[in-house]
């Protein structure tokens, strides 16, 4: 078994240090062709090891220049140094180790380790990049006080930043500054962190509730200095939700947050010097969508919420990941809930863990919660581990109750505050404060596949019963064949005509029927099982998967009729959502079978008038009315169509055509809430706000995607929008609907207007990748080739390459390949820049056993890249994985 995946590193061999580092002292120089690295770590040998083992350092990609223990020179012959390691066979009990390493920044692409982002130094550490800065135990289990003194030149680099305390800082007689930090809470390697730039900052205090003040600031480039105020109020809010809901105060005098340009990822939770990537940070009216405003607010609360959740508590191995990630996505959800619309945040979270978690789990890579092998531990930054993670932390919250959970986490930070543990010491600690037992919810950790819950049902109107039959399965998963039943939440009631009905078991006493007893999570826990309601006085509709309380696929089959009930009159928002999709979903595929079959399409007049009800009912949230008028994307319903049988084309057609109908049909009531919902005033990221742009937006959609006469509305609104969701809504409805005429124009003028800001240029970039005309694989080609784009840029790579295999199914999946093609170009051009971008840019490719007819197209693309000569691990596992 193990040969098949030649340098998988196992869960089950996980042993713990030989060697741990009390301290660690590291000194920079940072320089115009290299930077010097020296070390010095306090080393003891572990009291559980027998013998004298070797010590193994990690490290990679440098120059070992010295290496001495207790300040003496090691002689060649005394160590070893191998591609990534550093070995010295013979090493005392305790001592200081000393390495000096030459390092050159500005040449690592990776992004990984110190790198050069424009006129910046700057790290990424998280999960093994600390062992390209210097030779050390990169592993989380080890933690150690740092202290990090960095020499530079002031004119260059007058800001030198790193973890913990300002300490010293001098003018060195060769006219460098030197700063020295110290941060005194023991930490592994992958938190460190260190800038050095040209930067400004904004500052604000925080006084946490034990009195502690704290100072709070925001580095960016000097041109964006006046962007960091919706971040810098996230985090402030983040701090005391923190404080009032989990009970967790911030620990230091300083949080420093530094926004950089060339980032993998969104952001990074270093002890008190959070390194984000701007998209992740930076907000202005003009470069900024309302989305965007949204997820500044939760990623600055989810990396300020790791400080508990990551960092004072950490993980033993990388294999329980999800410990920091799934608790703090579940943390930082909760926190989204609270400032704006609980409904409308759980509605898009679920619609991201069904679109991107539930592929992933159904493809070749898929892998539970707490992964039990990898080859390359960034392939493993997924939305199972984060998304799925987060949905079994919230089914806990579901089962322990909001107290019970409460005192679990209390008892989790206490316990193990200072330590590096599993996801089975979380586990233990939730158990122990509530009295709960998670035996069998273990399971959700270690099985990996989205299990379904098929339910049926009967009504006996003599008995007056009401009968759930429920029974659960999972498909089979790499390397796990048969699957174990879990344990499944299912928040529930009955609807009846009247409205909710009340809920009794049998076998629970009569009395216990009380008025407010229509809501209730029933467990399912076996293969099958039944529950009887009594005194059921009419057949009811189930509401079933309230608040989507376990990540599972629903098989129940709802009649129309009982769709369009819920979704008016349910108790439950989640439900009503989730009822209009799979109306949706059962609209279009009927109207793909309408095409298929060379009928004209005819769209259900329920759908249209349910769609019509929501426009004209002033009551509702505009943000849920649109969020229950947006179409099931095509990628998702392509997932639903399964193995084999994804037709992109048809499953394409088939929606237009439903979306035709709807602007059609409902163009008064359309054009009517379009001219409504107009914002006056100035632009705010207000709940109120965002709430009418999202709706008036989704009706521009359907009015000018129906009938090219709004596309003059479209044309105005982007004349005349002061802000960028506005502007660009318009430019994609122009560039989605319209023809070369309606669109020419305003993409090159938003590029001239703004391409002196990257981040609205991403944008640009994106709109131009989704376009669905036949000319967007040139275009993107002349794109990557724009002075806009650079490879070497993250989130350029994403809003170009990965906007088009991702967001463009009809052209990424054309008949002739050639969207395989350019995908697996931009890959194999990463694999040697940086390839944790290019593994993820090929998530699309991995998928081909959905597509009909064009598996062998896609299989090709991956097995040109499996014969590839210098494969990066990542790119390698991926393409090996999706091709077995
Ligand atoms: N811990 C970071 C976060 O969740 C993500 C860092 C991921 N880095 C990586 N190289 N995969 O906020
Ligand atoms: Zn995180």
């Amino acid at each position: 078994m193990r040969d098949a995946t030649p340098g998988a590193i196992y869960l089950a061999d996980y042993r713990a240090p030989d060697f741990l580092i009390n301290r660690t002292e590291l000194h920079f120089h940072l320089g115009e062709e290299e930077t010097i690295v020296t070390s010095r770590l306090h080393l003891l040998r572990s009291c559980e090891v027998d013998g004298t083992p070797p010590l193994v350092l990690n490290g990679q990609d440098m120059e070992l220049l010295q290496v001495s223990i207790d300040n003496e020179p090691l002689a060649p012959e005394a160590f070893e140094v191998n591609d990534d390691t550093l070995v010295i066979a013979d090493v005392p009990e305790q001592c200081v180790l000393s390495c000096r390493t030459r390092i050159r920044p500005q040449d690592n692409t990776s992004l990984e380790g110190l790198y050069r982002s424009h006129s910046m130094y700057c790290t990424q550490c998280e999960a093994e990049g600390f062992r390209k800065i210097t030779y050390y135990l990169d592993r989380p289990d080890v933690m150690s006080v740092f202290t990090v003194t960095i020499e530079a030149d002031p004119d260059q680099f007058p800001v030198l930043l790193s973890n913990g305390n300002l300490f010293a800082s001098t003018t060195l007689d060769n006219g460098l500054q030197q700063v020295t930090w110290h941060d005194p809470f023991p930490k592994p390697s992958y938190l460190f962190a260190l800038v050095a730039g040209d930067l400004e900052h904004v500052e604000d205090t925080f006084t946490t509730a034990g009195g502690r003040e704290v100072t709070l600031r925001i580095y960016v480039e000097p041109k964006d200095l006046g962007k960091c105020a919706h971040a810098m109020d996230s985090l402030k809010r983040s701090m005391r939700w923190d404080e009032e809901v989990f009970g967790r105060e911030y620990d230091l005098d300083i949080f420093n947050v530094v926004a950089v340009d060339d980032f993998n990822m969104g952001a990074m939770e270093n002890k008190s010097l959070n390194i984000f990537n701007t998209s992740c940070v930076l907000c202005d009216p003009d470069i900024t969508t309302d989305q965007g405003y949204q997820r500044v607010e939760s990623i600055v609360a989810h990396e300020y919420f790791h400080n508990w959740s990551g960092n004072r508590v950490t993980c033993r191995d990388w294999f329980q990941l999800s410990l920091k990630e799934g608790f703090t996505v579940f943390r930082d959800a909760e926190f989204s809930a609270d400032m704006g619309s609980r409904t409308v945040k759980r509605v898009e979270d679920v619609s991201l863990l069904r679109t991107a978690q539930f592929t992933e789990d159904a493809g070749p890579m898929a892998h539970p919660v707490r992964p039990d092998s990898y080859i390359e531990i960034n392939n493993f930054y997924t939305a199972t581990v984060y998304e799925k993670g987060a949905e079994v932390v919230r089914m806990i919250h579901t089962l322990l109750g909001p107290e019970r959970f409460r005192s679990g986490s209390d008892l989790y930070f206490q316990r193990h505050d200072g330590q590096a543990v599993t996801c089975e010491d979380f586990l233990c600690a939730m158990e122990d404060a509530s009295g709960v037992d998670l035996t069998q919810f273990r399971r959700w950790y270690a099985q990996a596949g989205t299990p379904q819950l098929r339910v049926r049902d009967r009504y006996d109107a003599d008995a007056r019963t009401y009968t759930l039959e429920f029974s659960q399965s999972c498909p089979p998963t790499p390397g796990q064949p048969q699957k174990q039943p879990v344990v499944i939440p299912c928040a529930m009631g009955l609807l009846g005509d009247a409205g909710n009905l009340p809920l009794r078991l049998r076998g629970e006493p009569v009395d216990a029927e009380t008025a407010d007893n229509t809501h209730r999570v029933l467990i399912i826990d076996q293969p099958s099982q039944e529950f009887v309601f009594e005194n059921v006085a009419e057949r009811p509709v189930p509401s079933l998967l309230r608040g989507f309380s376990a990540p599972v696929r629903l098989d129940y089959p709802y009649s129309r009729e009982a769709l369009c009930q819920l979704m008016s009159r349910d108790d439950d928002g989640f439900v009503r959502w989730d009822s209009a999709q799979t109306l949706a979903v059962q609209v279009i595929s009927e109207v793909q079978e309408q095409l298929a079959t060379g009928q004209a399409a005819s769209v259900d007049d329920m759908l249209l008038a349910a769609c019509a009800q929501l426009l004209e009912d002033a009551t509702l949230d505009p943000a849920m009315v649109a969020e229950m008028l947006t179409l099931p994307s095509e990628n998702y319903l392509a997932e639903l169509a399964g193995e084999g049988a994804a037709d992109v084309e048809a499953i394409h057609a088939a929606r237009r055509a439903v979306q035709q109908a709807i602007g059609r049909e409902l163009a008064g009531p359309l054009l009517a809430r379009y001219r409504e919902l107009e914002v006056t005033g100035d632009y705010a990221p207000s709940g109120e706000q965002i709430a009418a742009r999202s709706l008036r937006n989704l009706c521009l959609g359907y009015l000018a995607g129906a009938d090219a006469q709004h596309l003059a509305l479209a044309a105005g609104q982007f004349a005349a929008a002061d802000n960028l969701t506005d502007r660009l809504a318009a430019l994609r409805v122009l560039a989605c609907h319209g023809s070369e005429a309606d669109w020419q124009q305003p993409l090159s003028r938003f590029y001239s207007d703004w391409q002196h800001e990257a981040l609205a240029v991403n944008h640009w970039l994106t709109t131009q990748a989704m376009m669905p005309d036949a000319g967007v694989i040139a275009r993107v080609r002349e794109l990557m080739q724009h002075p806009a784009f650079d490879l070497r840029n993250p989130n350029k790579v994403r809003s170009l390459v990965g906007g088009f295999a991702g967001h463009n199914p009809l052209n990424f999946h054309r008949a002739d390949g050639e969207g395989y093609r350019l995908l697996r170009e931009a890959v194999a051009e990463l694999n040697g820049i940086n390839p944790q971008i290019a593994a993820r840019l090929l998530a699309p490719l991995t998928r081909w056993r959905y597509y009909r007819g064009r598996a062998d197209l896609m299989r090709a693309e991956l097995e040109k890249l499996a014969g590839m000569e210098d494969l990066s691990p990542d790119v390698y596992e991926v393409v090996t994985k999706s091709l077995q």
